[in-house]
């Protein structure tokens, strides 16, 4: 089986995150970039990380690195890269580009540089002029930064937070890839409750559901990599086998709340869909009605920024309830996502610790307020 340099691209802050997802998959050789982590693997690796990966973004094959100042390096890179080895006769070849400060900074003349580069490597190798390109995909992307050309293919297709499931989605929804990270930086298991009392369509309850049952979040949709004629059918088939053998059902306390009927319905269908509907209770409920007797329990959530969604006044009145709500759960943990710059001011209490993440363009903080844990029992006392 041939070895890649894979890369696993996320966005800006998750770094960490997805190069830990990576390492419980049984990955050691790890680097770490802006928006990027890099390991090598074959096909099998291909589709078990596009199967599993919950907070990477897409899977991309690295096909070739080096310095590019001018189009005839450019071609010439793009030319030596061993293209028939991935791409077959009737291949589609559809270039993309990016440029940061570099000297070929037209993204265009540089996708259809590359682009004649690959069709001239495979006229050699096939032995034709003309292709057809009516056959399986492949997404090639020429990425200059500071002269500095990368050239890859991408295995995953539809960007891998669409796990299939969220086809109804609030105004403001979270992506499944961040949501699935917020409740990662957590460090919540399933032992404990989790709640998200402003839980929109649901993104952050079904993507904890879906960790805590161990359930792959790529198991309900397909890649771009399974057509290629390269990666054997069996490869996915037993990775999907895989994936669903390692399904766990186990209880869990999964509660997620909102006051706004449309989306509240929109939460439980996209539950539904995802088949974690009975691990999460939905409530149609406001913030002020949100309590617990019980203890240890971990709020996660996404309220509004006061920019996509809520004025101004209306968000800071929200954080104020927040606030005296979570103030009642005195061993809760809470974790906000929020890009409002005087969130804690109006929630009424500094975070424990706090992160830069990126939802979407938009500069959010991740505040976290760490609660007390649970005892571990002793069994021998
Ligand atoms: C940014 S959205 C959450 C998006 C969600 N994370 C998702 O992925 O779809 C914020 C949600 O807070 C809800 N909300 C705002 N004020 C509320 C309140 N006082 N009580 C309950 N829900 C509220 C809104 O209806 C909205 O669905």
């Amino acid at each position: 089986m041939p070895r890649y340099n894979l890369i696993a691209t996320c966005a800006f802050g998750l770094e960490s995150v997805v190069a830990s997802e990576l390492r419980e998959l049984g990955y050691r050789d790890l680097k770490t970039e802006d928006g990027k982590v890099m390991f090598t693997g074959d096909d099998l690796d291909i589709a078990r990380c596009n199967l599993w990966l919950r907070c990477a973004d897409r899977l991309l094959i690295k096909m070739a690195e080096f310095k590019a100042t001018d189009f005839e390096e450019l071609f010439q890179g793009a030319l030596a890269v061993k293209w028939e080895k991935l791409i077959p006769e009737n291949g589609v070849m559809h270039v993309t580009g990016k440029s940061i400060r570099s000297k070929l900074y037209s993204v265009p003349d540089c996708q259809s540089i590359v682009k004649k580069a690959v069709v001239e490597a495979m006229k050699r190798k096939y032995n034709r002029t003309m292709f057809s390109e009516t056959g399986p995909v492949y997404k090639i992307e020429i990425a200059l930064l500071k002269d500095v050309a990368t050239i890859t293919v991408d295995t995953s297709g539809d960007g891998l937070h669409k796990r299939g499931y969220g086809e109804t989605r609030g105004e403001a929804p979270l992506r499944e890839t961040l949501a699935a990270a917020l409740v990662r930086l957590s460090r919540w298991d399933p032992s404990r409750i989790l709640a998200d009392p402003l839980c929109g369509s649901g993104t952050i309850a079904i993507e904890a559901a879906l960790i805590g049952s161990n359930t792959a979040p790529g198991l309900k949709r397909t890649f771009v990599a399974e057509t290629w004629p390269t990666m054997p059918k069996k490869i996915w088939e037993a990775m999907r086998d895989e994936a669903a053998g390692k399904i766990v059902s186990r209880p869990m306390e999964i509660y997620a709340s909102d006051m706004d009927i449309a989306v509240f319905r929109q939460a439980v269908e996209n539950a539904e869909r995802a088949d974690v509907s009975e691990m999460i209770v939905f409530q149609k409920k406001p913030i002020i009605e949100f309590s617990s007797k019980k203890k240890y329990g971990c709020v996660i959530t996404n309220p509004p920024y006061g920019e996509r969604l809520g004025t101004k006044e209306s968000t800071e009145k929200l954080y104020r309830a927040m606030g005296e709500v979570f103030s009642k759960l005195d061993t809760w943990s809470f974790f906000i996502l929020t890009s409002h710059p005087e969130f804690q001011k109006y929630f009424g209490t500094k975070a424990t610790k706090n992160r830069k993440l990126y939802n979407g363009k938009i500069k959010c903080y991740f505040y976290q307020y760490f609660g007390s844990l649970p005892k571990k029992q002793n069994k021998d006392i």
